[in-house]
């Protein structure tokens, strides 16, 4: 008891400070997200993320360099695809030469050794900016875990390293492990986006993608309802059944209980994913002025650690490496 027990004596000093700390912020906890596009030499600004660019895939190469050298371990690519290429089915997801598929082969091609996650939806490839196949105005399960699995099966014959499904089906695990695995890509890891919540954090993001016209577009039919958590234990519980190798609470922030709660219960790898509006939270608000940019995603992407993630995806994730740096 005070006076005897005085826990400000831990905290006196830098050094003792840094020898205290429970939570540890590294270049290799962090995954980079990145935007691609047709072209040459393109960059275009995402004007609702501020430092962020959608790149065409010349400019992806020199990114993934740059992350490399950094110490990031992997990236996650998103495409940003022309309107004329979107379907009512997503046909332009199977095509072995779509414009992740020709990403990943030319990021290969050059030997990096850095890993590459993809996403697994339909959203960037659908007229309708779901992340599966409508029948009735919903979306269909069972359709679309076989239109997921073909997608997957194309990301992994290009050569993507971690398969990772945002849709949020039931059964999709299992389904794309199978197609996988009778493809003979036993060694492809499956990063399951187990517990994605229906967040208006995402709002960017559907820019940046452009999968967001839809003025009245919800995915609460499938995206997990913001006011529960044992359902995400058991959407986790579920994917790790079905043969996930890692899984994924999404959004971060506004969701650190459940990454905490999955933490305590699961012997398994928890990803973090800083979404789009929280990175545009905090980015926005520090170039108004009124936070200290550094300060906060700092701050923030340490809270995933002391929540329990071993593994954080961040827009800001270059900044943050030459920070720790
Ligand atoms: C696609 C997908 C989304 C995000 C990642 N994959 C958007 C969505 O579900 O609508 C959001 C990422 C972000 O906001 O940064 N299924």
């Amino acid at each position: 008891m005070f006076p005897i027990v005085r826990l400000r004596r831990n905290r006196r000093t830098s050094w003792l400070r840094d020898l205290m700390a429970e939570s540890i912020l590294r270049p290799e906890d962090l995954v980079l997200p990145i935007f691609v596009i047709e072209g040459e030499n393109q960059r275009q600004e995402i004007k609702t993320m501020p430092g962020v660019y959608r790149q065409s895939i010349d400019q992806v190469v020199n990114t993934a360099k740059e992350a490399q050298a950094r110490g990031i371990k992997a990236i996650a690519l998103f495409p940003s695809i022309d309107d004329d290429l979107k379907s009512e089915n997503a046909d332009e997801a199977y095509n072995l030469d779509n414009l992740i598929c020709r990403t990943i082969r030319t990021l290969k091609n050059k030997g990096l050794e850095i890993g590459i996650s993809c996403d697994v939806a339909l959203d960037p490839y659908t007229i309708h900016g779901h992340d599966g196949i409508l029948l009735d105005g919903d979306v269909d399960n069972d359709a679309t875990i076989e239109a997921l699995s073909n997608q997957a099966l194309v990301l992994a014959k290009a050569g993507a390293d971690i398969i990772a499904p945002s849709d949020m089906m039931d059964g999709r695990i299992m389904a794309i492990r199978e197609e996988l695995d009778a493809n003979n890509f036993i060694n492809v890891n499956i990063l399951a986006y187990a517990a994605k919540y229906n967040s208006s954090f995402y709002g960017p993001f559907r820019e940046a993608v452009r999968s967001g016209k839809k003025e009245y577009l919800t995915k609460s039919t499938y995206q997990m309802d913001i006011r529960n958590i044992k359902e995400a234990m058991r959407e986790i519980e579920q994917d790790i059944t079905e043969g996930a190798d890692m899984i994924m609470v999404k959004p971060g922030m506004p969701y650190l209980d459940v990454i905490r709660e999955a933490a305590g219960r699961f012997d398994v790898h928890i990803f973090a994913y800083q979404v789009s509006g929280e990175y545009s939270m905090l980015k926005i608000a520090s170039e108004a002025g009124v936070l200290d940019w550094q300060k906060v995603i700092i701050e923030s992407l340490t809270s995933f650690k002391r929540a329990g993630a071993s593994g954080i995806f961040t827009y800001a994730a270059l900044e943050v490496a030459k920070m720790i740096e």
